[in-house]
């Protein structure tokens, strides 16, 4: 089994010590994932371009940041601006073309992203035109829930599907993922796992971040 990414999503962070929960987790970091939420498409509101801006000037790690908004076209020139290396929007919203040609001419990398409720089925169609394909395996809007199993068959479909065409996409999992439920997405195929409250809630944000890649991807020596 190949090795994949570890994504601390610091939704689940100290906002105001934002910066240093950044860099303590850093050495086990491959992305950072950046929850936006406009209080309309999801129950709550959090962040936006400006915190990105901050962020960018205190850490070089990609800046992976999850728009779970009404109007995510309104708003990418911002991230892009801010220093986002990639936004993801939701297939919820619609046709997703419009916004993914904005995104490339700002140069965002692509990312579309699926509810659990959502049939896989819908997300088919673009697979071929993004970066990353983020599977939510909880109900957008919170840290903290509950991971849900049945979009481990989703996400088993979407990696078939990519490795059948010989596609770049990479593929994410987002929502209750620990060192229990990283080796189930792993085993159905992830390349990215996004995890909040199990790494910024432990006692040692590094040792979580790091029992959840070995858990998923095991050491081989
Ligand atoms: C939920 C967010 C997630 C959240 C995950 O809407 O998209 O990125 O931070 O948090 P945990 O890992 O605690 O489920
Ligand atoms: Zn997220």
């Amino acid at each position: 089994m190949t090795t994949g990414k570890i994504a601390p999503s610091i939704l689940s962070a100290d906002f105001a010590e934002l910066a240093e929960e950044v860099e303590r987790v850093t050495p086990q970091a491959d992305l950072l994932h950046v929850d936006v939420m406009d209080g309309h498409f999801v129950p709550n509101l959090t962040i936006g371009a400006p915190v990105v801006k901050s962020l960018r000037k205190r850490t070089d790690l990609y800046l992976d940041c999850h728009l779970m908004v009404d109007n995510p076209g309104e708003l990418i020139e911002d991230f892009a601006e801010a220093g986002a290396d990639g936004c993801t929007i939701h297939i919820e919203l619609g046709d997703p073309r419009p916004t993914f040609a904005r995104m490339r001419d700002l140069g965002l990398r692509v990312g579309l992203t699926l509810n659990p409720e959502t049939p896989v089925e819908s997300v088919l169609p673009y697979l071929e035109e993004v970066d990353t394909l983020l599977v939510m395996s909880v109900h957008p809007g919170f840290g903290g829930q509950a991971f849900i199993p049945s979009v481990l068959d989703k996400l088993a479909v979407v990696r078939g599907a990519v490795d059948e065409g010989g596609l770049s996409a990479e593929l994410e999992i987002d929502g209750g993922i620990n060192h229990d439920t990283a080796p189930r997405a792993a085993a159905a195929g992830v390349d990215i796992l996004v995890a909040g409250s199990a790494i910024f809630h432990a006692d040692d944000p590094v040792a979580a971040a790091r029992r959840i890649r070995d858990a998923a991807w095991p050491p081989t020596s």
